[in-house]
């Protein structure tokens, strides 16, 4: 991908954060950025930041567990652009007060439906719903945040450095997802699309929290790499900054 003016990219939870911060890397690219944000007051706050900063970028309203503004999202880009060359389902959640919590001892079935219902069915229903317009691009990427926490073979090996963060709903909604990512992947293989799992790293954000050892800049550079991957870039794999981790 060379000519990136031309890009059009949706990245969801765009508002704050990672996404946030995608969305700006991704507009001092070029790239189009059709931001978008559950609330609409703070996604038009944060697309008017961008913009301001001279980025190209259009704010949506988008709870990516709502179908119909799924679909609504869907038709306005097919309007507007007819395709759509980035899709980055950022947007995810953990559940519980405190990340630990979630044990396999004392989850609940809630925290599992509501944890998966962002994290794994909404990216899912999200790349089905944009498919025709992702194949109606000349090469499209599709980027899967998940996380190095949901990676099964670190979480069986004791010596791993997360082996002692089990929190049940997240690490297994992440694993998911990148099983998501590995099939849809596999399902395009003969197109030009490219569909990749970013681990961002742990990142100072409300997520990541202040203890958090990345600050949001170098944490959005992965999404940014899958995003704009060339043709030799890899598909169906585990990322982050560069080298593939283990599922
Ligand atoms: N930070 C880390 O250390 C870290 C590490 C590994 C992976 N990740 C992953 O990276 C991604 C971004 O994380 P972050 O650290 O930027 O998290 P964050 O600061 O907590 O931001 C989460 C974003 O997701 C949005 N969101 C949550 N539920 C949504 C819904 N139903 N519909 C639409 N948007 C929704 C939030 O919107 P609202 O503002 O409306 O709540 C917000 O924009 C997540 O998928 C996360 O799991 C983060």
């Amino acid at each position: 991908m060379t000519n990136e003016t031309n890009l059009v990219a949706l990245v969801t939870g765009a508002n704050r954060g990672i996404g946030l911060e995608t969305a700006r890397q991704l507009g001092a690219k070029g790239v189009t950025v059709v931001m978008a944000g559950r609330s609409e007051a703070s996604i038009h706050d944060a697309a008017r930041a961008l913009s301001a900063e001279g980025h190209k970028v259009v704010p949506v309203v988008l709870d990516v567990t709502d179908d119909a503004q799924v679909e609504a999202v869907r038709a306005r880009i097919e309007a507007d652009y007819g395709r759509l060359d980035i899709l980055i389902n950022n947007a995810g959640v953990i559940t519980g007060e405190t990340f630990m919590e979630n044990s396999a001892a004392t989850i609940t079935k809630d925290a599992l439906r509501t944890t998966f219902e962002v994290n794994l069915f909404a990216p899912v229903a999200i790349a089905q719903a944009f498919l025709p317009l992702l194949k109606a691009a000349p090469a499209a990427r599709v980027v899967n945040l998940t996380s190095i926490l949901g990676s099964l073979t670190l979480h069986a090996d004791p010596q791993s450095p997360i082996y002692g963060s089990k929190s049940l709903a997240y690490n297994a909604s992440k694993a998911a997802l990148n099983m998501a990512t590995v099939h849809l992947a596999a399902l395009l293989q003969d197109t030009p699309i490219k569909v990749n799992a970013a681990h961002p790293g742990w990142v100072k954000t409300d997520m990541g929290s202040e203890a958090a050892p990345m600050e949001i800049l170098d944490g959005a550079r992965t999404s940014v790499e899958l995003a704009l991957l060339g043709p030799d870039g890899p598909t169906g794999k585990y990322i982050h900054l560069g080298e593939e981790l283990p599922w």
